[in-house]
């Protein structure tokens, strides 16, 4: 059998009608907002490949540093056969796992909506290391888990922080659904982004040359691509900001004048008054107490909890109650 394989959980239709369907209630509710998943296509992962090597975006090699460090701990403490990784977008970070776990592995699974990333990533991996096996899966890890079959234990791991880029209640039923696919013996790793100061926060989503902007305004693009409308990225400005209350770091897009948005797949107007602000994602950051508290309430109970040195990002490994 090829090293490589690749399945497309959804039918090939599904990814178009959950854009229109987000996009019609994002778009005709107050206030506006986007989900953060259409960021994705082939120039928006690039463009998040980009972000991870900003001096600003710190999340990327504070995680890369606790994996380093820790993934020897990680495979002697699950004795996982099967790596499931969901959003795995490059695997960059994964190889320590993934090295740290052969030759004990059978398959590593990552999860992605963006099938050129799965493909660049089972590429590179192969590349160096000719006895894994990669079962690639396009999917939308918010509609439930479709895994093959698989041998256990199983880890799944959630990394980059990107677990705080679904609401509280998504997390919520996200959580469960994960629980739901594990049995006892099998673990969940999961990163997450620290609270912190302010400044350092708002910089890592504000970076100084502007790759976040085209990140988060690359969602245009993918809407006018895919629905052919005409919203014109230059005419929305970036903006983030730290919700103190919420705990998370808000991404929007603002219209810098009175406009409208032709979305003609749609049969749809979409007014936008000067300065009104579309939300295109959240990051929420954590604390221990709260990450305990929201494996527990899904079926896991915390067993390590390792942070880098200067502790602005954890790493959790959760064992299936
Ligand atoms: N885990 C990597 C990439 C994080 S970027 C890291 O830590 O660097 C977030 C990744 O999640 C992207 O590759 C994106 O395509 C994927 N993603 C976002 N929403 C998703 C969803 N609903 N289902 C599946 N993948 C998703
Ligand atoms: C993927 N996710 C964890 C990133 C984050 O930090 O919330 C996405 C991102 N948005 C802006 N910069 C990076």
């Amino acid at each position: 059998m090829s090293p490589f394989q690749l399945t497309r959980t959804l039918p090939e239709d599904a990814t178009d009608a959950a854009l229109r369907a987000d996009v019609l209630h994002g778009l005709t509710r107050s206030p506006k907002e986007l989900p953060p998943k259409w960021f994705y296509d082939a120039r928006g992962s690039e463009l998040f490949e980009e972000i991870t090597r900003l001096p600003e975006y710190y999340p990327t090699r504070a995680e890369r540093e606790i994996l380093v460090s820790r993934s020897h701990l990680i495979a002697a403490a699950t004795g996982a056969r099967t790596l499931v990784e969901l959003g795995s977008g490059s695997s960059e970070k994964t190889r320590h796992l993934i090295d740290a776990l052969l030759p004990e592995l059978d398959a590593y699974v990552p999860v992605d909506v963006s099938e050129s990333a799965l493909r660049g990533a089972g590429e590179a991996l192969l590349e160096e290391r000719p006895g894994l096996r990669v079962h690639a899966l396009v999917a939308d890890f918010t509609r439930g888990l479709d895994l093959p079959p698989t041998v256990g234990p199983r880890l799944v791991a959630f990394l980059g922080g990107t677990v705080g880029n679904l609401l509280p209640e998504e997390r919520r039923e996200f959580l469960r659904g994960v629980r739901a696919v594990l049995v006892p013996g099998d673990a969940l790793l999961l990163g997450t982004d620290l609270v912190k100061d302010e400044a350092t926060l708002v910089a890592a989503y504000d970076d100084a040359a502007g790759v976040t902007a085209e990140f988060n305004r690359n969602v245009l693009a993918v809407v006018d691509r895919e629905l052919g409308a005409d919203a014109r990225p230059e005419d929305f400005d970036h903006v983030a900001l730290w919700d103190r209350e919420h705990e998370w770091i808000e991404m929007r897009l603002r219209a810098r004048h009175a406009l409208t948005v032709k979305i003609p797949e749609l049969d749809l107007v979409v007014p936008f008054e000067a300065g009104e602000e579309m939300r295109t994602e959240v990051s929420a950051k954590f604390r221990q107490e709260g990450v305990r508290a929201e494996l527990a309430e899904a079926g896991f109970t915390l067993s390590r909890w390792w942070t880098d040195e200067k502790g602005r990002f954890a790493l959790s490994l959760a064992t299936v109650d």
